[in-house]
This record gives C-alpha cells, structure tokens and sequence, in this order.
C-alpha cells in the first residue's frame, strides 16, 4: 500500500494520506515509524479503529500502559475515554504539556483517534520541542544543560485544584485518587531522543513544578521564560481533526495542547499511551 506524508508545518507533524493502518504490512509500518521519527506528529486521515484495532495500531510503537488517576475504559483499561459533551467546557489536556511528564519514565507515544468532532474547533496544538531547544543560544544552552526539572501531576489532578467533581464520577472523564498525584520526578531539562539523537527541551507548563537545587522563584523565572520561549508559533502545527482521523505524538520531543473553543459542541477521542524510557 502506497501512502501520501504531506507536512504539516516547517517545524514538524505531517499528514498521512491513502493508508488503511488495519491492513499495514511490515513495509508500511517501517515507513509510518520513519515519518513518525521524523515530523513527529502524524496526522493519519480516514481510519474506522473500534477499541480493539486502535491498541492493535498503537502497540507496534510500544506497549500501552494504565493511567494510574484517570479511569480507562471497563474492557480495555489501557484506553481513556476523553469525552467532552455539548454544553460543557473541555477539561481534559487544555493547557502545553507533553503526556505524563510526571511518570519516573514517562509516556513515549500517545494515539488519538478521533470519532466525533465538532464541526468547528477543538484543534490541537503542537509544539516542536527540539526547535524549542535549539534555538536558544548556546551559552544559554550550556548554562541550563545540566539543569533537572521537577515534575508532578498535582498542579493537574489535586481534587483541591480540579474540583471533587471528576472523583466521584460525575463527569464524563473519572479521576481516582492515587498517590501519583503528589509524588515528585527529576528529569532532564535537555532530553536526548533515543531514537533520533537530538536534544530537545523537557520542561513542560502542565507538570514541570520546579527546578532542582533553585529557590521556587528562581525557578518561576526561569520556567516562565523557557515556557514562553517554547509556545512560540515558529515551533508550532495544529491539527483539525475530523471523524476518523488518529493522531500520533512523541512525547519526549513534543508539546500539545487541546483547545477549549467549542462548547456548544460534542467531541469524542479515545486515547491511548505508550509507555516510554526514563529521559537521559
Ligand atoms: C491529550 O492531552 O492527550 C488530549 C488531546 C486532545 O484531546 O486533543
């Protein structure tokens, strides 16, 4: 099977055109994993994935893991239902962040499939963060290389923070208390991609709370500078989605964020993560 990889922006992502991932042989896989490591964001148009082919796809990029706070689905766990309902915000990976950035080895890949979509908004937003990285400059490179930043999920999930709500299944999306959302990583602030070599910047707004061995505002000021610098368009490409589409993302080079500009509208994505190794 021959498929069209039609780029997205100059700084990363591309669309895959003419593919049926259902009927991928081994050929068309090495292809989709050469275009993943290199735009980083695949865009994959016209699929019809129930539960089942959706894990099938995502597990020739890894192994799918449980969230540890929010509910999978009842047969099959390892896939959230992110559900927004007419009438409603969005609630659910509004804000940059890169995926379970406060996991000791956080998530690798996330697959996204699309059912329903509003018939305007809800794009995501993307960010190259190896762009990110280079181009700052180098004495600024070097002064913050060594630098190791401090992840936790409990400015995201903390019921205090998000609201009882999510916890007692009211909404759509279930949280469950779990003592990863106060727990604390250390990671890198430059991250080497295994596969790829480069370096990119793994600081995120979501989860990245601190910078080791610096006093907190120390590290407001620094994280606020870097969180800035990395949101620029330059780094950017945004996905309209439509039913069908699955969207691919690495995590350990790429931000994301969900808009929250459709309320009148239903949106309906399953989503699945991959575990990932601990950055280096
Ligand atoms: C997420 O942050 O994983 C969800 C992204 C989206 O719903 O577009």
């Amino acid at each position: 099977m021959s498929f069209e990889v039609r780029p997205l922006s100059g700084a990363l992502g591309a669309e895959i055109l003419g593919a049926d991932v259902t009927d991928f042989g081994p050929d068309e896989h090495a292809r989709l994993q050469a275009a993943f490591l290199e735009y980083h964001v695949l865009v994959i148009r016209d699929q019809k994935l129930g539960r089942g082919e959706q894990l099938e796809f995502a597990r020739n990029f890894g192994v799918p893991e449980v969230h540890p706070i929010v509910e999978g689905m009842g047969d099959h766990p390892d896939v959230i239902r992110v559900h927004k309902p007419a009438g409603e915000s969005a609630s659910f990976g509004v804000g940059w962040h890169t995926d379970n950035s406060f996991f000791e080895c956080p998530s690798g890949a996330t697959v996204l499939y699309g059912e329903v979509v509003p018939p305007v908004g809800g794009d995501t937003l993307f960010a190259s963060m190896d762009r990110a990285w280079e181009a700052l400059s180098e004495p600024f490179r070097e002064r913050i290389e060594g630098m190791v930043g401090v992840h936790s999920a409990r400015q995201a999930y903390d019921p205090g923070r998000v609201g009882p709500d999510k916890y007692e299944g009211k909404g759509p999306l279930t949280y469950k208390y779990s003592d990863a959302i106060q727990e604390e990583v250390r990671h890198p602030v430059a991250r080497r991609h295994v596969e790829t070599g480069r370096k990119s910047l793994y600081v995120n707004p979501m989860f990245t709370l601190g910078i080791e061995g610096l006093r907190s505002a120390e590290a407001k000021a620094l994280l606020g500078f870097l969180f800035a610098h990395a949101a620029s368009p330059d780094f950017q490409c945004r996905v309209r989605w439509q039913p069908g589409t699955v969207t691919m993302w690495d995590n350990r080079c790429v931000w994301h964020y969900a808009l929250d500009d459709y309320r009148e509208h239903e949106r309906l994505m399953y989503r699945v993560t991959l575990a990932g190794e601990k950055p280096v």
